[in-house]
């Protein structure tokens, strides 16, 4: 077989294997063993960072003894594996017997047999971060074939690299879940009642009026709304609201897995089923049963999966896979997505009939941008929160601040804005909410604001402030026209100032006053009086076009 042909074969045999298991080990002993048969590369082993300690241990391996493996520890940058992994690049060595960083830490190898053997040593990278490396031994044939298998190996590393994110995921999620359990236990339920949830706007007060109502059936609910509008958060104060709220709260991201992987998580599986089902085991259907199913991301879920789904919606009952047990369940679906589920639909990537199986009660978030009144109190309920979290005493928020908070798009949503309050409490110093302390795109934002302003033509600007000023003002009759004019003047003469370098003299040739007109401005209007003073407002110069 040509080389490309069996490198081909040879990789859609390794993602057949991690399509079918979860298991680490397995995954690892069933590709080394394609590796070995097809390539004849010997003794393979997975190292991977301890995040705790910062040392390497060898997590399995093929052609080593468990003593041998145990043996298998480094630190970071020792040896060739321990470099592989601090420096995020392979390394390849002809021949171990010649290489002086060869550690044969494991004593497995038998270097001086007279054969030269060749060591392919990979990293595993997850989100751009190196997290272990995964090498081979092979007998040395030449540069050419030592290349090549390098290549080779690189792209399983990244099978591999994707087999360990699945299962952090995974972990998580059995994690969560049994927090969530713990947490029932510790009554923490009401963490999910709707005083933790702010908004004040109509197109919320319809949200909390439309969970309260179903709260207590066991109607299915479809949760839509961008990234970060709080699609989990409603689906928990949905369950922590019914009479479900004892039993189990679990969630399934059906984004994160895919096929047999993903329908063994849902339904559970018998001994023997498919390659990776080394035991029994429920799904998590049965795991709520009782309590509810939370199908977050369900946009995504191959079709194949969309039927078993719908049928389970409609009966009420599933088989595990490779059983033919029927059992049934009762749980109380709630699916969420950020996907436009109809437009889906209409693409023929999603089920008409799950669709309407799921959409008996639906409920769509509003993004943060179209319901801008519940920024103020956001901003409150995180400073409070964070405030606590951390022991700090940052104050609340400046007008300007606040300003740019209300007119910022948030496209990431609660979220966004969570995670930048978050962000302010944990670096302030003091007690004053900074614009230093914002993420770069809210100040990248409000710089952008400055700078348009500072380049609107002098129609518009006097146009927005009286209209401005007239709404603000509104209260004060009898004062108005003074109040306008004088913050025309003020803005004016800011404005000048910061258009001529902060040079008064410049500032009135350029407004066609005197000097001391200028001068005398300045002290009604309570502008910085100082000569030649640092301009008033900041100069920031207009956005390059
Ligand atoms: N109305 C709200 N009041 C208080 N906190 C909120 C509100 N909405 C969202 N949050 C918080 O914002 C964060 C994001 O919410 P959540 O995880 O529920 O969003 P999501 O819609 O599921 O997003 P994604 O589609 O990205 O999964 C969470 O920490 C949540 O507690
Ligand atoms: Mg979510």
């Amino acid at each position: 077989m040509e080389r490309a042909e069996l490198e081909l074969s040879l990789l859609n045999e390794i993602s057949r294997v991690l399509g079918s298991t979860l298991d680490l080990h397995s995954v690892f002993d069933q590709t080394m063993r394609v590796l070995a048969e097809r390539l004849g590369m010997e003794r393979g082993s997975l190292v991977l960072l301890d995040e705790t300690t910062g040392k390497l241990r060898t997590e399995t391996a093929l052609g080593l003894t468990p003593q041998e493996i145990s043996r298998g520890q480094y630190e970071l940058g020792e040896g060739i594996t321990g470099s592989v992994v601090k420096g995020g690049e392979s390394i390849v060595v002809a021949d171990i017997a010649r290489d002086e960083r060869f550690l044969n830490r494991t004593g497995a190898r038998d270097v001086d047999s007279g054969i030269p053997t060749s060591f392919i040593c990979v990293p595993i990278k997850t989100e751009g971060r190196t997290v272990g490396a995964l090498s081979v031994d092979k007998r040395f044939l030449d540069d050419e074939a030592l290349r090549s298998d390098q290549r080779l190996m690189e792209i399983v590393g990244s099978f591999i690299a994707q087999a360990l994110k699945i299962n952090e995921i995974v972990a998580q999620e059995r994690e969560e879940w049994q927090e969530e359990k713990r947490s029932i236990t510790a009554n923490l339920r009401s963490k999910y009642k709707f005083d933790n949830i702010v908004g004040s706007a109509p197109s919320m007060l319809d949200v909390f009026d439309t969970i309260a109502q179903v709260a207590s059936s066991r109607a299915t609910c479809l949760l839509l709304g961008e990234t970060g509008t709080g699609k989990e958060l409603i689906a928990k104060a949905i369950h922590y609201n019914s009479n479900r709220a004892e039993k189990s709260f679990i969630r399934v991201n059906c984004g994160a897995l895919s096929g047999t992987l993903l329908e063994s998580e849902l339904f559970g599986h018998v001994r023997g089923s498919f390659t990776g089902a080394i035991k029994d085991k429920m799904g998590r259907f049965e795991a709520a049963n009782g309590g509810t199913l939370f199908l977050d991301e369900i946009g995504t879920i191959d079709t194949s999966l969309q039927v078993k789904l719908l049928r389970v919606l409609q009966e009420r009952e599933l088989e595990r896979v490779g059983d033919n047990r029927t059992i049934k369940v009762d749980v109380r679906i709630i699916a969420a997505t950020n996907l436009d589920l109809q437009d889906e639909v209409a693409k023929g990537r999603f089920r008409e009939d799950l669709y309407y199986r799921l959409n008996v009660v639906t409920i769509y978030l509003p993004p943060l941008r179209n319901r801008r009144e519940d920024i103020p109190r956001l901003i409150d309920f995180f400073l409070d929160k964070f405030n606590a979290e951390n022991g700090k005493q940052l104050r609340k928020i400046s007008k300007e601040m606040l300003n740019v908070f209300v007119r910022y798009p948030w496209p990431g949503n609660v979220r966004e804005l969570e995670n930048a309050m978050e962000r302010a409490v944990v670096l302030s110093r003091g007690d004053t909410l900074t614009e230093e302390l914002l993420p770069t795109a809210i100040r990248a934002f409000a710089l952008q604001g400055r700078a348009n302003m500072a380049s609107e033509g002098i129609d518009t600007l006097t146009r927005r402030l009286a209209e401005q000023s007239i709404n603000e003002f509104e209260l004060r009759e009898g004062q108005i026209y003074d109040m306008v004019v004088r913050q025309v003047e003020k803005s004016l003469i800011e404005k000048a100032l910061a258009r001529c370098g902060g040079v008064k003299i410049k500032a009135a040739d350029f407004l066609g006053i005197n000097r001391n007109t200028l001068n005398k401005k300045f002290k009604e209007l309570g502008l910085e009086a100082e000569e030649e003073a640092a301009p008033v407002t900041p100069v920031t110069p207009p956005p390059a076009r």
